[in-house]
C-alpha cells in the first residue's frame, strides 16, 4: 500500500476528525501517503482530492464535524458513478481506502470493493450506534452526553412548572440513543422502535402510577412506531388533560460539539488500526472495538444486523422511575 484515500460519508459524527487524524498520522508513521477526499463518494466521483500531511490534521482532534466534509451521494449508487470514482482514484494513484461513516457508507464500500480491485476498510462513524462489530460507534458517546445535558436543562424547567416533557432524540431506526439517555436522565418512560410496548406502558403509568411527581420526562426515539414526539404528546394530552405537557425535539444539536474523551480515544485506536489492517491485507471490513480489543467485521455483517437491545435495560427504566 502506497497511498491511502480517506473520506467521511453520510451524517457527520463528533470524533470523525480524530479518526481522520489517526489515519493520516498512522499512515505517515508507516511511510504511506494519504489523499484526502472531500464530501465522501460525491467528491470521489468528481476527483475532489488533496494530499494530506502531518500538518493537515493538526489541531483537529478536539473539533466536532469533519474537516473532509460529508455528503449523501446518489450517483455512487449507479455503476457509472462508481466507474468515475475508480478512474479518479487510479489517476491519483490511490491504492487503498478508509471509509468513515455508517451503514450507507459501508453499503457503498461493499459494492465498490466487489466491483473494483481496491482494498477498502471502514471506521464506524455515526451517532446512532447501530452497527454490529463494535461496542460503540464514533460519535455515540458525545451525542448521548449532549442529550443528557439538554434533558437535565429541560428537567429544571419541567420541575419548576410541574410539567411533563416529551423529548425526541435521533437514532434513525435504532433506539440506542433513547435507551441510554432515558436511563441517565431518570426518564418516566422510553419509546423505541425495538420495543412495541412503550406507549402502552407510558399511558398505564400515567393512569395508575404515582401521582405526586413534580416533573416527568419521556424520551422518544425518532424511529419508534407511535408517530414521533408530537403524536405521543397529542395522545397524552387527549387522555390526560390534567398533565401540563410540552414537546422538545433535540434535532441536530446531537450531531455537533467537541468529541468526548471516549470518542477521541476510540477514533484514534480504530483509525490507526485501519492503516495496519490495510497493510496486513484486510479488505471489505469494518474496524471496531469489542471489549477493548480491535475487531474486524465484514461490511455486510456490520450493516445487516442491528445491535440488539438488552431487555434488562428497558426494564431498568421502568424499575427506577417508580
Ligand atoms: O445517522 C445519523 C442521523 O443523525 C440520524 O440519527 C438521523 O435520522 C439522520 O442522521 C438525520 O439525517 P440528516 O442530517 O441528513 O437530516
Amino acid at each position: 500500500i502506497k497511498n491511502i484515500g480517506v473520506f467521511t460519508s453520510g451524517g457527520d459524527a463528533p470524533g470523525m476528525n480524530a479518526a481522520i487524524r489517526a489515519v493520516v498520522r498512522a499512515a505517515m508513521y508507516y511511510g504511506i501517503e494519504v489523499t484526502g477526499i472531500r464530501r465522501g463518494y460525491d467528491g470521489m466521483g468528481k476527483g475532489d482530492f488533496f494530499t494530506m500531511n502531518r500538518k493537515s490534521v493538526s489541531n483537529i482532534i478536539q473539533r466536532g464535524g469533519t474537516i473532509l466534509k460529508t455528503a449523501r451521494c446518489d450517483e455512487f449508487r449507479t455503476p457509472e458513478g462508481r466507474k468515475a470514482a475508480y478512474e479518479h482514484l487510479v489517476k491519483n494513484k490511490v491504492d487503498a481506502l478508509v471509509a468513515i461513516g455508517g451503514d450507507g457508507t459501508f453499503t457503498g464500500a461493499k459494492v465498490f470493493g466487489s466491483e473494483y480491485d481496491i482494498p477498502v476498510v471502514g471506521l464506524p462513524g455515526t451517532i446512532d450506534n447501530d452497527l454490529v462489530g463494535t461496542d460503540f460507534t464514533i460519535g455515540y458517546d458525545t451525542a448521548i452526553n449532549t442529550v443528557v445535558d439538554a434533558v437535565d436543562k429541560i428537567r429544571d424547567t419541567a420541575e419548576s412548572h410541574d410539567r411533563l416533557f416529551i423529548v425526541e432524540v435521533m437514532g434513525r431506526d435504532s433506539g440506542l440513543i433513547a435507551l441510554r439517555t432515558g436511563i441517565a436522565t431518570g426518564a418516566e418512560a422510553i419509546l423505541i422502535p425495538e420495543s412495541k410496548t412503550g406507549l402502552e406502558g407510558l399511558l398505564n403509568r400515567l393512569e395508575f402510577g404515582r401521582k405526586d411527581k413534580t416533573s416527568r420526562i419521556v424520551i422518544v426515539a425518532e424511529g419508534e412506531d407511535a408517530g414521533g414526539a408530537f403524536e405521543v404528546g397529542r395522545l397524552v394530552q387527549e387522555k390526560f388533560p390534567n398533565y401540563d405537557t410540552r414537546i422538545s425535539i433535540l434535532g441536530h444539536i446531537q450531531r455537533g460539539g467537541a468529541p468526548s474523551c471516549m470518542d477521541r480515544v476510540l477514533a484514534s485506536r480504530v483509525g490507526a488500526a485501519a492503516v495496519e489492517a490495510l497493510r496486513d491485507g484486510h479488505r471489505n471490513e469494518m474496524i471496531g472495538l469489542i471489549n477493548g480489543e480491535i475487531a474486524y467485521t465484514p461490511f455486510e455483517h456490520a450493516i445487516k444486523h442491528h445491535q440488539g437491545i438488552d431487555p434488562n435495560m428497558i426494564k431498568l427504566v421502568e424499575m427506577l422511575s417508580m
